[in-house]
Formats: C-alpha cells, sequence, structure tokens
C-alpha cells in the first residue's frame, strides 16, 4: 500500500521536474518553473520518508537541519557568485553519491555480498568515480571563480598532462572493471578504496589546467557529472525517482554546456584541453590608441535627442548592481518617447541568463529584452548603443582578427550604431583579456566610471529640467 503510494507520489515529482525545466524556458513562467522544482522536491524527500525501510529518523532529522544550516546562507549569496555556488551545491551533490556508493559496497561486502551483482557494482563504480571527481573538481572550479588565493587563476600547464589525467581515468576504471569481476574479493576493498582515491585526484587535475575564464562552462559540465552520479545511485538503490532526475541534471547540464560553448564559439575540447586564458604576451611597439571621453551632460544631451537606443548590459553592469539605476534610465528615455530595447548577448556575464535574471529583478518587461540575433539586424538603424560594463560580447574583433582568441564568437553588433556611449571604469580589457577596437571607433564615446554612478548621473541629467 505505502509502497504504490510512494511511486505515485514519484510520479508526480518527476512530472513537477519535467515542468519545471519547461517553464524555466522563458521568464514569463520561470517563477513557475523553481516552485514546481521545490515542490517536487519536497514530494521526494517526504516520500522517501514516508517509506517503512527507513528507520533512522534522528539521522535524517539531523541531516536536514544541517542542510538548511548550511543551504539558507548559501542562497544569500550576491548574483556575481552564483556561479560558484552552483559549483559548491554540485560538491555536494557528488560527494553525497559517492558516500553513499561507498557505503553501499562496505555494508554489502561484509553483510551481503550476493547483492553485489555485476550490474550493481558497476553501477557503484560509475558512481564512486562520477561523484567524487564531481566533488574535487567543483570545489577546485568554486576556488578559482571565488579567485582563492592558493588555487591560481590562470590555466597550470605541464608535459603529458592530458596523457596523465587520461591515464588516472583509465586506471580507475580499469580498477573498477577487476572489482565488478570480483567484488568480494578480499584485495576488492583495498581497490575500491584506491579508485577513490584516483577519482578524487582526478577531479583536481581535471580542473587546474583550465582558466578561470572557462570556469562557468566547465560548471555546466560538473553539473552533467553529478547529474550522471545521481542516475547511477539510482540504479544502486532502485530509486527511479532519482534516476530520472539525475538524467534531468545530466542532459540539462550538458545542453547548457553545450550552448556556452557554441556562444564562445568554442568546441569542448578547447574548453577542457585548450588552457584558454593564458595571459597571452602583449604586442610590443604598438602604437597607444587614442579613447574619446564625453561628460555625463554630453551623454545625456544626445540621449535625450534619440529615437531610438539599445542598452547592451555586461558583466560590469553585475559587478556595480547598476540594474536599478538602469531601470530609471530607461524609464526616462520611454517618458521621452524613445524606443529603448535592451539587447542581450548569451554569454554576457559570468553564467548563463545573467544579465536577464539582473533586469528582472529591476523589473524591467522581459518583452524589452530582444536576443542578440534578433536585434543585430536593427543595430543599423539605432541612434545610440548604450554599453554599461559590456567588453568581449560587443568586440568586432570577433566578426574581423582572425589571430583574436574570441574570433568567430558572435556578437552584438553595437558598432553598427549611429553613437555608441561605452561605460567602464579604466582601460583595462575584459574577460578575454584582449582591447576592444569598439572603444577606439570614430563613433564611440567612452563614459568612464562605475556604471552604477554613472547611469545615476545620467538619469539625474534626463530627469533634471532640460539639458540643453
Ligand atoms: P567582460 O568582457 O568581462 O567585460 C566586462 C567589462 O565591465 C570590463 O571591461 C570592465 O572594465 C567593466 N566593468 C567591471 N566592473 C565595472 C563597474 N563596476 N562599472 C562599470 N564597468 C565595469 O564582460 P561581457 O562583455 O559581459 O562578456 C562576458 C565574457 O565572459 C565573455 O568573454 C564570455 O565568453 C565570458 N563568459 C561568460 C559566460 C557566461 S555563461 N555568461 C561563461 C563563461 C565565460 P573596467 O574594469 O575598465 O571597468
Amino acid at each position: 500500500m505505502i509502497a504504490n503510494f510512494v511511486q505515485l507520489v514519484y510520479l508526480v515529482a518527476a512530472a513537477l521536474f519535467v515542468f519545471a525545466l519547461h517553464w524555466m524556458n522563458t521568464p514569463a513562467t520561470a517563477r513557475r518553473g523553481v516552485y514546481a522544482g521545490v515542490l517536487g522536491m519536497v514530494l521526494a524527500v517526504v516520500a522517501t520518508w514516508l517509506q517503512p525501510q527507513v528507520i533512522h529518523h534522528q539521522g535524517i532529522i539531523i541531516a536536514v537541519i544541517a542542510g538548511f544550516v548550511v543551504g539558507i546562507p548559501l542562497s544569500r549569496v550576491p548574483l556575481t557568485a552564483v556561479p560558484q555556488r552552483t559549483a559548491l551545491s554540485h560538491a555536494f551533490g557528488g560527494l553525497a553519491a559517492g558516500l553513499v556508493g561507498t557505503a553501499k559496497y562496505y555494508l554489502w561486502f561484509g553483510e551481503g555480498p550476493a547483492e553485489l551483482t555485476a550490474f550493481r557494482t558497476t553501477a557503484i563504480i560509475a558512481e564512486v568515480i562520477l561523484g567524487f571527481l564531481t566533488f574535487t573538481g567543483s570545489l577546485m572550479a568554486a576556488g578559482k571563480l571565488q579567485e582563492i588565493k592558493w588555487i591560481p587563476q590562470r590555466p597550470v600547464t605541464y608535459p603529458f598532462q592530458n596523457v596523465t589525467n587520461i591515464g588516472l581515468l583509465l586506471l580507475a576504471a580499469g580498477l573498477g572493471v577487476a572489482v565488478v569481476l570480483q567484488p568480494t574479493a578480499s584485495w576488492a576493498a583495498v581497490a575500491f578504496g584506491v579508485i577513490i582515491a584516483l577519482a578524487l585526484t582526478f577531479g583536481v587535475l581535471l580542473i587546474i589546467p583550465i582558466g578561470g575564464a572557462d570556469m562557468p562552462t566547465v560548471i555546466a559540465i560538473l553539473n552533467s557529472y553529478a547529474g550522471l552520479a545521481a542516475v547511477a545511485m539510482g540504479f544502486v538503490l532502485d530509486n527511479k525517482l532519482l534516476i530520472i532526475a539525475g538524467a534531468l541534471d545530466g542532459s540539462s547540464g550538458l545542453i547548457l554546456a553545450i550552448i556556452m560553448c557554441r556562444a564562445m564559439n568554442r568546441s569542448f575540447t578547447n574548453v577542457l584541453f585548450g588552457a584558454f586564458g593564458q595571459v597571452a604576451p602583449s604586442k610590443a611597439g604598438g602604437e597607444e590608441k587614442i579613447y574619446k571621453s564625453e561628460t555625463i551632460e554630453g551623454g545625456a544631451q544626445v540621449l535625450e535627442q534619440a529615437n531610438s537606443v539599445v542598452i547592451i548590459p555586461g558583466y560590469g553592469m553585475a559587478v556595480a548592481q547598476a540594474q536599478h539605476k538602469v531601470r530609471e534610465l530607461y524609464d526616462q528615455l520611454k517618458k521621452r518617447g524613445a524606443t529603448v530595447k535592451f539587447a542581450i548577448h548569451p554569454v554576457a556575464g559570468r553564467m548563463p541568463g545573467h544579465m536577464n535574471v539582473l533586469l528582472a529583478e529591476a523589473d524591467i518587461p522581459y518583452t524589452d529584452l530582444v536576443e542578440m540575433d534578433d536585434i543585430n539586424p536593427d543595430m543599423p538603424q539605432c541612434d545610440v548603443a548604450l554599453v554599461v560594463g559590456a567588453n568581449d560580447v560587443v568586440n568586432p574583433a570577433a566578426r574581423t582578427d582572425k589571430s583574436s582568441p574570441i574570433y568567430g564568437m558572435p556578437i552584438i553588433d553595437a558598432d553598427k550604431a549611429r553613437t555608441v556611449f561605452a561605460i567602464k571604469r579604466s582601460k583595462n580589457p575584459g574577460f578575454a583579456g584582449i582591447d576592444n577596437e569598439l572603444y577606439f571607433s570614430e563613433r564611440t564615446w567612452m563614459l568612464f566610471g562605475d556604471a552604477k554612478n554613472v547611469v545615476g548621473e545620467l538619469v539625474k541629467q534626463l530627469s533634471g529640467p532640460s539639458v540643453h
């Protein structure tokens, strides 16, 4: 009776997970998607807890409390720290899968060797390898993104690195095959421990050659590893919901990683093995290029005259937390009858959907958020392109300079607008570490300063009596 009820609840939870992903497709239904996901997870936990074979309730209560104690502060991190926060969640997921697999193996090794069928032992080995490598890999990724001192941001490379890494993984897999063949042999218990150590080491070695720049993509890949570990755990524990949820997690992580790679015109192997983000030697002897700066008053005057304005937000808007001021500017321009659109690049910022989330937080109607491919044909007719802390995603070198590390990456054609204002604090490059021709173009004027201050000042000017 209770078993049937639990299976029914699992079915509802699985459906809620699928709908959650579907609803997260568009900002209009994203909130509903989050609620559906939370509800599905609560149902899954409660239904599992209700099962009669669960007897250690005290331990579960302590685990739930510990989860809240860690989870609530984690949910409060600033949006710019969400990629590393996500990495930490994957680390916990991977660790949980690894520990469950380890506990199950040693439990059955001692008390129920008949349970260690070839199928189940294979699932345990997969779970443990994926779980533990996700654990250390995700911790390293979070550390790189958080810029922790003793974890180098730049890619760390050494000779035969890929061979060593792949060799290590093959060794773990080879030992895994041996354990599957003779799971109850006395040496198998030791080999299992060695597999854990190899997986933990592999997780670290997998991440160190990858630059901080590629971490968000790597986190999506680790997300899919964590999902696969959960699938394996589902087979070990004979839990269908875990298999479904893990498969959804694994495939969505993979799809996300592919979308990010495409938006940067990079291949998977280039992200994983390309050591992107190494400091390139600066070109000597190049002449100093000239930036033209504009004053706030001058910028406001041009904006006041503009009929169509495209605002292009980037990572700098997130750093400055300028989205609310940007909303005020949007209101001022709309009040003057201008058409105002936001051009959204798929990898602007540091995580997928970064700009959408920030702009939604400031209640900017999502109907005015336009995807890169849809806005680009309109850019030549646009009076003012206002770049707010974006750099790489508006760098024309991606279209023209074959030697550029971002060559081939699709960009927002800000340079085609009649006038460009670019807000940033300094002459420093963006994420890819390269100069941006847009800033030296004759149509571009720089508004140097923190994005929140500059946009705030523009709003003040525009909301004053008249800027003429
Ligand atoms: P970036 O190229 O990183 O440029 C951001 C610019 O913002 C910098 O040039 C910086 O110049 C400026 N800035 C920083 N803080 C600021 C502040 N407080 N006020 C004003 N300006 C500020 O950003 P982007 O154009 O958004 O491009 C994103 C990059 O991240 C791409 O290269 C992309 O491939 C990479 N990436 C993104 C993702 C995802 S999923 N979004 C994943 C992996 C990699 P100053 O220092 O001079 O102010």
